[in-house]
């Protein structure tokens, strides 16, 4: 790999001193500019299937400890684990039975204080997950709200139901729960039924109720006072409710009163409220970073499947309150598929740099726990492409474990194999249309037994079967793989030119788009990406505009480039799928 492009110490002179012209970059002030976590890539790591260090077959804190160098060689600065709390694992973590524990399967509170000295001195930021919608049905909190002990009574959404003429009790509203069947369950201890959006195992707490805020305003403080450095904000457009708990109208998509997509959701989610809660929790990020200035800025990352409208607002709303550092923008994963053209990817992205306020960071996120994988989407060959498209964007870039690799889904997982929630709750028949266990198999270190993952006899998900060719010490080893791809391109990232270089993004043809970087006297780093089955010949004269000279930067494995390989812009050859990022010299 060659040397970074633009020292950015020079960059950072020139900026600091010309005023900021980062346009539909990080349309950021100079003091986020600077910061840590603008330009960074945040790797997810599923701690339940990432490395077993005890041999259950199950992830575990320790394991991922053993795995952060990997992370560390990789060229990854900060990573984001899902749920690590203690829970009956319902939802696999995402049921907290106590949010100040660790699960015991995963480790002690000691293993994830040397899992966040080890990031540390590694320079790995962490970030955890946290998840305020709901508990689990066995948190104390629960417990004793169930039991209306004093100061617990409204600590979750509690209601008496209607009672029809015929005597029979049914629930308050027609809501439907994310995962399937009525949101409303009936519970034989208090006589009433709770409100859960997700499984029944999760009570949605009440943010109606300032005990609640309070409680976990200092599950924050808890965590920040360990040494995270910020929070993936689980669910969050779910928080409230409207008070009156009226039906929803239904959405005319289906007939089953027991999908999630029977109603339109207009009283149970994204409600104004939301924002002033991400409000809330961004001053407290922030007082926390004020007065711990020895660590880098506090942020948040929050997960809504929302308009763009509304995800700008969650970055800063029209009085120009700050809330969240990064609104997930799941769009790679939600608009565009396997058969989307050129203008569907140029769209995606420009309508998310529209959007989004002045003074943020872009982020672009091509997979996590609950999608399928990039192999699956939109096919193998895609791999290196959709690497290259998410790592030279502007701004911050979110990969999920094992997708360096090109990890495919494990769609075959039988039944008996199934575990996620939504999948068990569809029954047999279905299972395969919701189910998230074929992203959440174990990870593929190597050929060994496992895949390298663990040494137990059964792993809690099975292990796709095309580990024995498709692990990361096979592509360490390989000449080209995707994982060497993807590291390049993290190398790539260091340079000025992707911090701060001025982006533009334009379809040359109906299958080919290419995008630039650039800085003026300097190098410009282009990214040209062939979404189609086919070969493309495409010209990139006019979209360049100077007639300079195009050479290699980044290659895919399969592709008949090289590094360093002079290019004739005028007629560019791609194979099917193929994407090249290349320096404008
Ligand atoms: C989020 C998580 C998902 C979980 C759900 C309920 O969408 O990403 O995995 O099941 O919230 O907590």
């Amino acid at each position: 790999m060659r040397a970074p492009l633009i020292p950015i110490q020079i960059l950072l002179f020139s900026l600091l001193n010309c005023g900021s012209i980062m346009a539909g970059l990080v349309k950021s002030d100079t003091e986020d500019f600077i910061d840590w976590w603008p330009h960074t890539v945040f790797y997810q790591i599923y701690p339940r299937s990432f490395k077993d260090s005890n041999g259950d077959g199950i992830g575990d804190l320790k394991g991922i400890t053993s795995k952060l160098r990997y992370l560390a060689d990789t060229g990854i600065t900060a990573t984001w684990l899902s749920p690590i709390f203690q829970s009956p694992m319902v939802d696999f973590g995402y049921d907290i039975s106590d949010y100040k524990a660790i699960q015991p399967e995963y480790g002690t509170m000691q293993d994830f204080e040397e899992l966040i000295d080890t990031a540390f001195e590694l320079g790995i930021k962490v970030i955890l997950d946290f998840v305020p919608n709901h508990s689990s049905d066995q948190h104390e909190w629960f417990k004793k709200s169930a039991a209306k002990e004093p100061g617990y009574e409204d600590f979750y959404v509690w209601h008496d139901g209607i009672l029809q003429e015929n005597g029979t009790r049914v629930p308050p509203n027609n809501w439907p729960s994310v995962f399937y069947g009525s949101a409303w369950e009936w519970h034989e201890g208090r006589q009433q039924y709770y409100l859960h959006q997700f499984t029944k195992e999760q009570p949605d707490l009440n943010y109606r109720n300032p005990r609640v805020v309070q409680a976990m305003d200092d599950v924050l403080l808890f965590w920040l006072k360990k040494g995270v450095a910020g929070f993936r904000i689980d669910a969050v457009n779910h928080l409230f409710e409207d008070e009156s708990l009226k039906d929803e109208p239904l959405s005319g998509k289906t007939a089953d009163s027991l999908s999630y997509d029977y109603t339109k959701h207009i009283y149970s989610r994204d409600l104004p409220e939301v924002l002033e809660m991400i409000h809330h929790w961004r001053q407290l990020l922030d007082d926390f970073s004020a007065k711990h200035p020895e660590r880098p800025t506090r942020i948040m990352m929050t997960e809504a499947y929302g308009g763009l409208t509304q995800l700008a607002d969650y970055y800063e709303d029209s009085n120009g309150v700050r809330g969240s550092h990064l609104p997930f923008n799941f769009h790679f994963i939600t608009d565009v598929k396997g058969d989307s053209d050129a203008r569907d990817y140029v769209y995606n992205v420009e309508k998310w740099l529209i959007y989004m306020p002045r003074g943020h960071a872009a982020n672009w996120v091509m997979g996590n726990h609950d999608n399928p994988r990039v192999a699956s989407r939109f096919g193998p060959a895609s791999v290196d492409a959709m690497n290259m498209l998410l790592l030279t964007l502007p701004g911050v870039a979110v990969t999920y474990n094992g997708e360096e690799l090109g990890m495919v889904d494990y769609r075959e997982l039988s039944w008996e194999d199934t575990v996620d929630p939504p999948a068990r709750n569809v029954g047999e028949e279905h299972y395969k249309e919701v189910s998230r266990d074929p992203v959440r198999t174990p990870f593929q270190w190597s050929n060994a037994t496992n895949a390298g993952f663990s040494t137990a006899t059964k792993t809690w998900l099975p292990v796709h079967p095309n580990y024995l060719e498709l692990n990361l010490e096979a592509q360490k080893a390989a000449k080209r793989s995707h994982y060497q791809v993807y590291k390049d391109l993290l190398e790539l990232r260091k340079s000025g030119i992707m911090r701060v270089g001025r982006f533009n993004i334009e379809p040359l043809s109906r299958w080919v788009f290419a995008f630039k970087r650039s800085y003026p006297n300097f190098e410009s780093i282009i990214t040209v990406i062939n979404v189609s089955d086919q070969e493309q010949l495409v010209d990139l004269s006019e979209f360049l505009s100077q007639p300079k000279k195009l050479v290699v930067e980044v290659a895919g494995v399969d592709s008949k480039y090289q590094t360093g390989q002079p290019l004739a812009a005028s007629a560019l050859l791609l194979a099917a799928r193929e994407g090249l990022v290349c320096r404008l010299v």
